[in-house]
């Protein structure tokens, strides 16, 4: 029989889930155990305070949780005009949105899965301005939502959505080396943990309809739209048998993320991995 695979927003949808997760976050994730991981959330912004030249920019966060990570880069940037956070749990959203810095601040629920939730987000403008100036850049940010979802149709779709002088600044989770199976074994003991168990327990009792007694289990598979990426998967299990995929992370190699770029129509204007090739960040515009 066919494994199920829950929506990534599901394990988000209700604010319990998203406080098991944020813990999951602060206590096991590379990014607040390692100071190596947190300064790729830095390290853009040098590249970035030259391309903005100090002009009015609008700063979309997308999928931005409380935005943590967001929060160490404007740090280093002029503040915007604009904010907009966006992601499936409101809740989060406006908590970002009061947390980040801007002249004017918007929250709202965005489906990134769904074409028309993206661009009813980036294309509609959301500043009323009559003057007949051209609009300003916008820098938007996709920090952590790669791994859950389809990545090559979310660049692409935002890609569509994307303006000239828009810039797209994204992180994604590596298999670190050249075999993203090997490199994604290497990780995998990241996420078998006490607290992510809690946090999928929690998901799996919100399911509907209801899942019959089982366990959760984590493994290394492909992909289903890409056999060659390799996927962490957190699996429920009922008598030795998988039904449901609860969890996944898809984690490409150096050279599928490259790939991922030329393919969804954007062209990559700077990198920055960090040290064990776990992670990286990647500035790109739209293709002219
Ligand atoms: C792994 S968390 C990353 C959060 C934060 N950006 C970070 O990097 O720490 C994934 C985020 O994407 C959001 N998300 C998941 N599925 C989504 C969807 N379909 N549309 C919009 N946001 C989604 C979640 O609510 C969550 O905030």
């Amino acid at each position: 029989m066919a494994i199920a695979q829950l929506s990534s927003s599901a394990l988000y949808s209700h604010p319990s889930l998203a406080r098991l997760w944020k813990k999951v976050h602060l206590t096991c994730s590379p990014f607040c155990r390692r100071p190596a991981v947190r300064r790729l959330y830095t390290q853009p912004a040098t590249v970035l305070r030259s391309l903005l030249r100090h002009a009015p920019y609008s700063f979309i966060a997308l999928g931005c949780a409380e935005g943590l990570k967001e929060s160490l880069l404007l740090r280093k940037l002029p503040k915007p005009t604009l904010l907009l956070t966006a992601d499936t749990c409101l809740s989060m959203a406006k908590i970002a949105a009061r947390k980040l810095p801007a002249r004017a601040k918007i929250a709202r629920r965005i489906d990134l899965t769904s074409p028309s939730s993206i661009s009813r987000i980036l294309t509609t403008p959301i500043s009323p301005s009559k003057s007949k100036a051209p609009s300003p850049a916008r820098l938007i940010t996709l920090f952590g939502v790669l791994p859950n979802l389809d990545p090559f149709s979310l660049l692409r779709r935002l890609a569509k959505n994307m303006g000239p002088n828009d810039l797209l600044l994204f992180s994604a989770n590596l298999a670190p080396g050249e075999n993203g199976r090997r490199g994604a074994l290497r990780v995998l003991p990241q996420y078998d943990n006490p607290l992510t168990h809690k946090w999928l327990q929690g998901v799996a009792l919100r399911t509907r309809p209801r899942l019959s007694p089982g366990s959760i289990h984590f493994g290394v598979y492909p992909d289903t739209t890409q056999s060659s990426l390799s996927r962490i998967e957190a699996r429920w299990v009922v008598e030795n048998k998988p039904t449901h995929t609860l969890f996944s992370s898809r984690r490409p190699t150096l050279s599928q993320v490259e790939s991922w770029i030329q393919t969804s129509g954007l062209t990559r204007i700077h990198q920055w991995i960090e040290p064990k090739g776990e992670e990286g960040v990647w500035l790109t515009s739209r293709k002219a």
